[in-house]
């Protein structure tokens, strides 16, 4: 969909519908809504008085407008209480109307910037999170569906402004909601694409066609190059399954005059069977968004080099399936990690925590600083947050603070879990110098301790998004399936690492 900002009058637009607002409780419209409700001789006002439109969040009122005024339709969406009122009711209302108008076959849609009115938002913002809840709410993902679908997507969006100096402004909000939503979006399909299309070596084709179009360098680390890192970790994990692993690598140089490096590690799994600990059967088709992590690299590196932000970022992706081959790893084997570790594998379920062991080791081996490691790592994070936070963790609250505020903005809820050495403890293994799992309680808090191990003095946050990745339910710009959850984040807190520099 092109998003487009115009200057003009919102009657005034050619369009098959043009989305005006109304907070929760306002009898007499102002502001571009004023205008059109006069425009349709008080059809709005009339509305109101009629307890029709009310105002509440996402309350969408269709009025046709036989000719008064350009625009075929006209919807009024009720914003919410004022004192409510954020960025992220502007993402959720604008999905709600541009999915409501995809229905009704509407292909160029205009709509006036909801919040930077009387709702007190900067226009820059305001229009940044409008395109990013048009973009993310339209997502489909219909590759392997041979039907076509009831309805056609929006084709054009016109971001329509009476003053015309204010333009700029939004046209800049727009560039950066575009680049952040496409991203995400891209994120989603690579996460949705089920197992058999998304094996590791398609997932390192993905991201080489990714860095050859963004211009990232890009490497691939094969079995081989990982036997002569001392990866026994990642190989471990990969030697049950017939398709070989690949460490992929891609960089963004955007600051020559920095040593500084972000490093970004993201978990590959484009399968987890559970492997000889196998998983039941029920619901197992959702592991194929075990890379979600990865996935969630990808996209964001991509994001941050078409905004050529003044920072350089390394991205890690060890991808592998875990599956329980005749090779597989068995409970009670003994791994040793790049770093040298040793580690008892007492479930070959928490393979999550061993193929990031050896990334963070190389991670830390090429000076990367600060670490981020994204992961749908443990159920016990979902059990914990459910779909609702992202779990956060770490060892330097600098960071943490900066990850998790960079959150907030993009509407991306974290909540940090504690780090208590106790929890430590049960990670102690008889046989080696660590184990794999350390049981069922306060489990997203032991395999973030297990991560401690890898990361050791780097300053480090882990984001378990086992709970957040993949949505059940149709909720306003999240759609079901993959979320795509931390992209926006992620380049975020690179924006606030680059001091939102560009080049
Ligand atoms: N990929 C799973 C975690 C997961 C569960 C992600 C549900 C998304 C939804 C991970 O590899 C796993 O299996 N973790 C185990 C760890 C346990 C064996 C210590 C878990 O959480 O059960
Ligand atoms: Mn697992
Ligand atoms: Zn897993």
């Amino acid at each position: 969909m092109e998003v487009k900002v115009v200057a003009g009058d919102i009657t005034k637009i050619k369009a098959g519908a043009a989305i005006v607002n109304l907070f929760e409780g306002v009898k007499r419209p102002a502001g571009a809504t004023g205008v059109v409700d006069q425009a349709l001789d008080g059809a709005i006002t009339r509305l109101i008085d009629e307890g029709e439109i009310k105002g509440k969040l996402n309350e969408i009122t269709l009025i046709h407008t036989m000719g008064k005024i350009e625009p075929a339709r006209v919807i009024v969406v009720g914003l919410g209480k004022q004192e409510r009122f954020t960025l992220d009711s502007i993402r959720s209302v604008a999905a709600e109307c541009c999915k409501f108008l995809r229905k009704l076959g509407v292909k160029k849609v205009a709509t006036i910037v909801h919040g930077a009115g009387i709702g007190g938002m900067a226009p820059e913002k305001a229009a940044q999170a409008l395109t990013e809840g048009s973009i993310l709410g339209l997502y489909t993902f219909r590759k392997h569906i041979t039907k076509e679908p009831e309805h056609g997507q929006i084709g054009e969006l016109l971001i329509v402004e009476r003053d015309g100096s204010k333009v700029p402004t939004l046209e800049h909000g727009v560039k950066l909601g575009k680049i952040l939503a496409e991203a995400t979006n891209l994120a989603r399909d690579l996460i949705n694409e089920p197992a058999n299309y998304m094996t590791p070596t398609d997932m390192a084709e993905a991201a080489r066609k990714i860095a050859e179009e963004s211009g990232l360098e890009f490497a691939v680390f094969e079995r081989d190059d990982m036997k002569k890192l001392g990866m026994g970790a990642l190989l471990g994990v990969a030697q049950g399954s017939k398709q070989p692993p690949k460490f992929i690598i891609l960089s963004y140089r955007g600051d020559s005059t920095s040593k500084n490096t972000l490093g970004l590690v993201g978990k590959g799994l484009t399968f987890d069977s559970g492997g000889i600990s196998i998983k039941p059967s029920e619901g197992m088709e959702e592991m194929k968004g075990d890379m979600a992590g990865g996935a969630t690299v990808i996209a964001a590196i991509k994001a941050i080099a078409e905004l050529e932000l003044k920072i350089n970022v390394t991205g890690l992706i060890p991808a592998t399936e875990n599956l329980p081959g005749g090779a597989a790893l068995k409970p009670g084997d003994i791994l040793k990690a790049m770093n040298g570790k040793t580690i008892e594998v007492v479930n070959t379920d928490a393979e999550g925590r061993l193929i990031l062991a050896d990334a963070l080791s190389y991670a830390r081996k090429q000076g990367l600083s600060p670490l981020i490691d994204i992961a749908t790592l443990t159920g016990a994070c979902r059990v914990a947050l459910g779909d609702v936070c992202t779990g956060a963790f770490g060892n330097n609250q600098e960071v943490i603070n900066k990850v998790i505020k960079a959150g907030e903005e993009a509407g991306e809820k974290i909540w940090q879990l504690p780090m208590f050495e106790e929890y430590k403890e049960k990670n102690k293994s008889d046989v080696a110098d660590i184990k794999n799992s350390g049981g069922r309680y306060g489990g997203a808090i032991t395999a973030a301790q297990f991560l401690s191990e890898f990361s050791q003095d780097t300053p480090w946050t882990h984001l378990d998004i086992a709970g957040t990745s993949i949505s059940s339910k149709e909720k306003d710009y999240v759609v079901k399936g993959a979320s795509g959850v931390m992209v926006r984040t992620l380049v975020n807190f690179a924006m606030g690492l680059a001091g939102e520099q560009t080049k």
